[in-house]
């Protein structure tokens, strides 16, 4: 059967990544986060003190960046890794989450990110979560999903997650911290965080994972079933 692309975009902790995981797998397609590369970016420039509004300090330093993902042998998911070091774990931080959207707003490393996500894309068969993936990074996607949940239960669903990281994380930070990024990235100048206008809208606030997968699932057949 041809391979597509698809794209999932949406708003922060909406279940794009959990979708994404479950429909790639159930394809047999490849997953990549995007997000996971901003954030692995956003933890090179903590890391080594990088000024992000300094344009020769970016420039230099993504020079210096190279990211790749591999497949976990056993949890079979795929995972990022930062200049040979997988950092799929060390990204989820808080610490990292705080700056994420500053950093994914520079020119710079939104040029950088764009490229090596279209190159990932080239031989169709993935599926790619995050925030410009359907207008910017694949606009010609055969399928193009916009995840809604209700804030709340947006909230609820992060606090949870890393809250069994660390249990020093409070409710409160988790809010603030969605409310600024869904501030940041939907506001920035270069790909702003939007629904793109062929893009179908799945709102998932009282679905299970798996409902959701299963509708997710019914479009990909519906759109491979057009002639
Ligand atoms: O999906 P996530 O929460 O891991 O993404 C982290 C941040 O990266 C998010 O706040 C905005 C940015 N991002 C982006 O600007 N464009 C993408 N395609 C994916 C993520």
């Amino acid at each position: 059967m041809r391979k597509i692309i698809v794209t999932i975009d949406g708003y922060s902790s909406c279940g794009k990544s959990t979708l994404a995981k479950k429909l790639a797998s159930k394809l047999h397609y490849k997953y990549i986060d995007s997000g996971a590369m901003y954030r692995a970016i956003t933890l090179y420039f903590l890391r080594n003190r990088i000024d992000w509004n300094d344009q020769s300090a970016v420039d230099n330093a993504i020079s210096n960046i190279e990211l790749h993902f591999e497949v976990n042998a056993d949890t079979k998911q795929s995972e990022i890794f930062l200049n040979g070091e997988n950092v799929e774990y060390v990204i989820r931080d808080l610490v990292v989450a705080e700056k994420v959207s500053e950093v994914a707003a520079v020119k710079e490393v939104r040029t950088f990110a764009v490229a090596a996500q279209q190159k990932l894309g080239d031989a169709k068969g993935i599926v790619m979560d995050g925030r410009d993936i359907g207008t910017t990074v694949f606009p010609n996607a055969e399928l193009k999903i916009f995840l809604q949940a209700d804030p709340a239960i947006r909230v609820t669903r992060r606090f949870k997650e890393l809250h069994e990281k660390n249990p020093a994380v409070t409710i409160e930070e988790v809010k603030h911290n969605l409310e600024m990024r869904d501030y940041i990235d939907s506001n920035r100048e270069i790909s702003p965080l939007r629904k793109a206008d062929d893009a179908i809208i799945l709102d998932n606030t009282d679905l299970s994972p798996e409902e959701t997968l299963n509708k997710a699932y019914e479009l990909v057949l519906t759109m491979k079933s057009r002639p």
